[in-house]
C-alpha cells in the first residue's frame, strides 16, 4: 500500500474529545457532548461570519445590551446559535451570556452543567473583516438536578471551571479549549466541515516582547501600568492591539506577550467581564503555563457578585505579568 498517496487527515475534534473522555474513568460523556454542541454552534456561526458581507448581517441591530453597548446583528445571531445548540444538546440547565440580562433557563432541568459565554467578542471588528471570537466557560451546577439552574450555579469562581475555551474566526477558524489537562487547539477545515487537532498541548512562552493594550487611554491608566508601558518602550517591545480580545490573546498565547485592560477613567473596573471573558481565558492561560491577574489577585479566585461584573485584566506570559504586578506594587508603596 502506498500511504504517501493519501496522507492521513489528522485527529478530528470529536475523536479527540472521545479519547480524552477515556482518561476520566467515571465520565458519563455529558461534558463531551456539551463540547461537541459548542463546536457545532461554532461551525454555524463561522458560516454566517464568512458570508457576513453578502448577507444582511453586518451593522448595528438597533438595540443595547444590559451593559449599554450597541448590539451588532452578529452579536445577536451568535447568541441565538450558541443558546440553541446548548439547549438542543440537553447537558446544560442554564446559560449566562454577555448579551442577556438574566439567566437563560434551557428547560433541561436534568442537565448537570451551566455555561457562561461571550457569543461574539470583538464586535467593533465585525464590519471591517477583522478577527473576532467566541469565549466560553463550563461549570458543574451546585444545585440538585431536577430543578432550574440557580444564580449560585452561575456565579461560581473561575477555579471551579470544568472546561473553558474560545473560537477565533480569523485567517483560519480555530477552537482552543482546556478541561484542566493542558490546552489543545483545533483548526477548522471548511471543505470537510471538521475541526482537526493542529496545536496539541499548547505551552505559552514564559516571556515575550509583545504588549497589547489600548494605549489611547493611557492617561487614565494606573501609574503602575503607565510605568510598565514605559519599561516596554525602553525595552523596544512591540505594540500589537487588534481590539478583539480573543485575537490579541491567541497571538500572545502562541508567541508570548501580555494583554492589559486596566481600570480607566471611563471604566473604573476595566471593561472586560469576569464571567464571560476573564475567567475563561485565565483558565486557558494557566493551563498553558501563563498567568492572569487583576493587578493584585489571581483572576480565577475572584468571587463573582453579579453576572455582568467587570474586572481589570492582565494576562499572558508569566514573567511579563509578574513585572506588571511589581510596578503596581511599587505604585502602592510609594
Ligand atoms: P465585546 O465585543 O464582546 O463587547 O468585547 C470587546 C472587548 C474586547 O474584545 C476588546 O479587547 C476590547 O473590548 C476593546 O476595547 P477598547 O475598544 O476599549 O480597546
Ligand atoms: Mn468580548
Ligand atoms: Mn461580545
Amino acid at each position: 500500500m502506498n500511504d504517501k498517496l493519501a496522507l492521513p487527515v489528522g485527529t478530528t475534534l470529536d475523536r479527540f474529545i472521545m479519547r480524552k473522555q477515556e482518561d476520566f474513568p467515571y465520565a458519563t460523556g455529558e461534558l463531551s457532548q456539551l463540547l461537541r454542541d459548542i463546536a457545532l454552534a461554532a461551525k454555524i456561526v463561522n458560516r454566517e461570519i464568512n458570508r457576513a458581507g453578502l448577507l444582511d448581517v453586518t451593522g448595528a441591530y438597533g438595540n443595547q445590551n444590559i451593559q449599554g453597548e450597541d448590539q451588532q446583528k452578529l452579536d445577536v445571531i451568535a447568541n441565538i446559535r450558541f443558546i440553541r445548540a446548548l439547549r438542543n444538546g440537553g447537558e446544560v440547565c442554564a446559560i449566562i451570556s454577555e448579551e442577556e440580562e438574566n439567566i437563560i433557563q434551557t428547560g433541561n432541568i436534568k442537565g448537570k452543567y451551566v455555561v457562561a459565554m461571550d457569543p461574539l467578542d470583538g464586535s467593533s471588528n465585525i464590519d471591517v473583516n477583522v478577527s473576532i471570537g467566541t469565549i466560553f466557560s463550563v461549570y458543574r451546577r451546585t444545585s440538585d438536578t431536577g430543578n432550574e439552574g440557580t444564580l449560585e450555579d452561575c456565579l461560581q469562581n473561575g477555579t471551579r471551571q470544568v472546561a473553558a475555551g474560545y473560537v477565533i474566526y480569523g485567517s483560519s477558524t480555530m477552537l482552543v479549549y482546556t478541561t484542566g489537562h493542558g490546552v489543545n487547539g483545533f483548526t477548522y477545515d471548511p471543505s470537510l466541515g471538521e475541526f482537526f487537532l493542529s496545536h496539541p498541548n499548547i505551552v505559552t512562552p514564559r516571556t515575550g516582547t509583545v504588549y497589547s493594550c489600548n494605549e489611547g487611554c493611557v492617561n487614565s491608566f494606573p501609574e503602575g501600568v503607565k510605568n510598565y508601558l514605559a519599561y516596554c518602550k525602553e525595552s523596544s517591545y512591540s505594540a500589537r492591539y487588534i481590539g478583539s480580545l480573543v485575537a490579541d490573546f491567541h497571538r500572545n498565547l502562541l508567541k508570548g506577550g501580555i494583554y492589559i485592560y486596566p481600570s480607566t477613567a471611563k471604566s473604573p473596573n476595566g471593561k472586560l467581564r469576569l464571567m464571560y471573558e476573564c475567567n475563561s481565558l485565565a483558565f486557558i492561560v494557566e493551563q498553558a503555563g501563563g498567568k492572569a491577574t487583576n493587578g493584585s489577585q489571581r483572576i480565577m479566585e475572584l468571587e463573582p457578585k453579579e453576572l455582568h461584573e467587570r474586572c481589570p485584566l492582565i494576562i499572558g506570559s508569566t514573567d511579563m505579568v509578574d513585572k506588571v504586578e511589581e510596578f503596581l506594587k511599587a505604585e502602592v508603596t510609594v
